[in-house]
């Protein structure tokens, strides 16, 4: 019997697997990405990312490879083939390129992979990620690398889990040593032991056993490794959570995996159990419901505008995210917010550094729509019906500047690209009440650097941007705003819409105007 369109669509959701990895600079995430990808057998694609990995040491090699490729490297989706499954892996840039985008980049993933370093923990920039993800409320997958190292212990790290980032975590494995002793893990889930082999650990052994206390471990991890590892799973299986499936799918436990990605130890294991695991495709929220991914009606939302930074080309990438039905070359949609069909004709996938034309494409997948200025963050488009997706999440700038241009003659053009970039998500805009001055607000360095780079391309205008000691903003809901009130290391500001803002200069600040204020609502982001 032949397939019908629905069962062509619904095969090709339940293969797909789409995923943002999280974590703080020098963890291994290039690392551990390019091991995933060699899986895959998407070798070409492994030395593209070291090539992104050598750009992310200063921005101004940033900025000569995005010239030089004509489109971002930040901002790559990889695609790959593994066990017949279809994996997105959603970058999320780190170190200076860290911006708003990363956050968004987020919103378009379905699961995140937090990988942390053995001996470090979590990390600065693992919360604010972890935090954008625990939000939303979808499933976060950790992996503890680089256990050939001396590092920390596994109970420590999990105890720092809860206490840091409160979720609840369930080791799947267990290090068998650690660090040079290290010579294998435990799989409690399939009750096997994988070992390491020779001196740079890259054979492993995979032998089945009869629970923790087999002898066969004594035999090949000695008499005290074993000893240590039964007291370890002792105390976990009586003190520990066991593994809850829903409880992992709606992000409330964490699956923990130990391994070593620059050995591949642990990486083909957690592989495997995560495209288990890991959730397919999901619906989204619109005004028409729940749009769910095997509604044969196509629909997307962009996540994502990139800038090219290439003179020579002046288009953008929107970057959508499938939601639903069968993407096909050339299709007509609607684009819901201007209320007009597109033709989608040169849709772009991001196999790193090659760009391939694509020709279908299916939910959950990431495709790249040249944009001659049409499209903003957010916008949805469908095929057939007005479905308008849920607004993505703004997020709380912490790192603030003045800005000014150089020649007052250029007024006029400066308005139109704060305006522009404003509306792209570049920055975010304020307005000081006092004296009008413009302040903009980002989450990432980045963002300030790309500004001052397009203003100057784009619209021909020199700015100057002033640093300002704030560090945090937050939007007031007070029925009787009181600027007074808000002077000490702080200042009000209004934003594009004329939402009052308090910028605070620390956190005692912000504390006091709250104590201050007690009817007053702060929130970290425009109501
Ligand atoms: P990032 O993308 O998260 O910033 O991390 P990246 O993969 O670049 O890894 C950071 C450093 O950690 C690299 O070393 C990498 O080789 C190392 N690393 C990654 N995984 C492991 C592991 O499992 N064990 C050990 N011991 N090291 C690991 P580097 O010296 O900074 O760079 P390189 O010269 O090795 O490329």
């Amino acid at each position: 019997m032949s397939k019908t369109v629905n069962d062509i669509l619904q095969q090709e959701v339940d293969k797909r697997r789409t995923f943002a990895i999280i974590s703080h600079p020098d963890a291994g995430k290039t690392t551990l990405t390019e091991k995933l990808l060699l899986f895959g057998g998407a070798i070409r694609l492994a030395g593209t990312v070291k090539a992104r990995k050598a750009s992310k040491h200063a921005t101004s090699d940033w900025m000569e490879i995005e010239k030089q490729r004509g489109i971002s490297v930040t901002s790559s989706v990889m695609q790959f083939d593994y066990n017949g499954h279809r994996i997105n892996i959603l970058d999320t840039p780190g170190h200076q390129d860290f911006s708003e985008d990363t956050y968004r980049t987020l919103t378009a993933a379905d699961a995140a992979v937090m990988l942390i370093d053995v001996a470090k923990g979590v990390e600065a920039q693992t919360i604010k990620l972890f935090q954008v993800c625990a939000k939303r409320g979808i499933p976060i997958f950790t992996f503890i690398n680089k256990l050939d190292r001396e590092g920390r212990s596994p109970f420590d790290l999990m105890e720092e889990l809860e206490q840091v980032l409160g979720i609840r975590s369930v080791p799947m494995n267990w290090p068998i040593g650690t660090g040079r002793e290290l010579c294998g893990v435990y799989d409690r889930m399939k009750d096997q032991v994988e070992l390491f082999q020779g001196d740079d650990h890259s054979t492993i052994k995979v032998q089945k056993v009869d629970g923790y206390e087999d002898s066969v471990i004594r035999d090949m991890a000695g008499e005290f490794l074993h000893d240590q590892l039964c007291q370890d799973l002792e105390l976990l299986d009586v003190a520990g959570d066991p593994f809850d499936l829903e409880k992992v799918l709606s992000g409330q436990l964490t699956p923990v995996f130990f391994g070593s990605a620059i050995n591949n130890f642990g990486v083909q294991t957690f592989l495997e159990n995560f495209l288990q695991l890991a959730p397919k495709p999901e619906p989204r929220r619109s005004t028409a419901g729940l749009i769910e991914p095997t509604n044969e009606k196509f629909s997307g939302y962009v996540f994502k505008i990139q800038a090219n930074m290439n003179p020579a080309h002046r288009d953008r990438i929107a970057f959508l995210r499938i939601v639903s039905g069968k993407f096909e070359r050339g299709m007509s949609v609607k684009h819901v917010r201007v209320g007009k069909e597109i033709k989608l004709s040169q849709p772009q996938q991001f196999l790193a550094q090659d760009r391939d034309i694509v020709q279908e494409a299916y939910p959950g997948d990431i495709i790249g729509l040249f944009d001659p200025g049409i499209f903003r963050i957010g916008d949805s488009l469908s095929q057939g019906s007005e479905v308008v997706f849920d607004e993505l999440p703004t997020f709380s700038p912490e790192i603030f500047a003045k800005v000014t241009v150089k020649n007052a003659l250029k007024h006029k053009q400066y308005q139109k690209g704060i305006d522009q970039l404003t509306e792209e998500g570049t920055i975010q805009v304020f307005q000081t009440v006092s004296f009008d001055d413009t302040i903009l607000g980002v989450v990432g360095q980045l963002q300030f650097e790309v500004f001052e780079y397009r203003m100057k391309g784009e619209y021909g205008v020199d700015v100057q941007l002033q640093r300002m000691p704030y560090q945090f903003a937050r939007w007031i809901i007070d029925d009787h705003i009181d600027p007074s009130k808000f002077r000490i290391n702080s200042t009000l500001v209004k934003d594009k819409k004329g939402n009052y803002v308090v910028l605070f200069e620390n956190e005692y600040a912000m504390r006091t105007a709250m104590d201050k204020n007690p009817t007053a609502q702060f929130l970290e982001t425009a109501p």
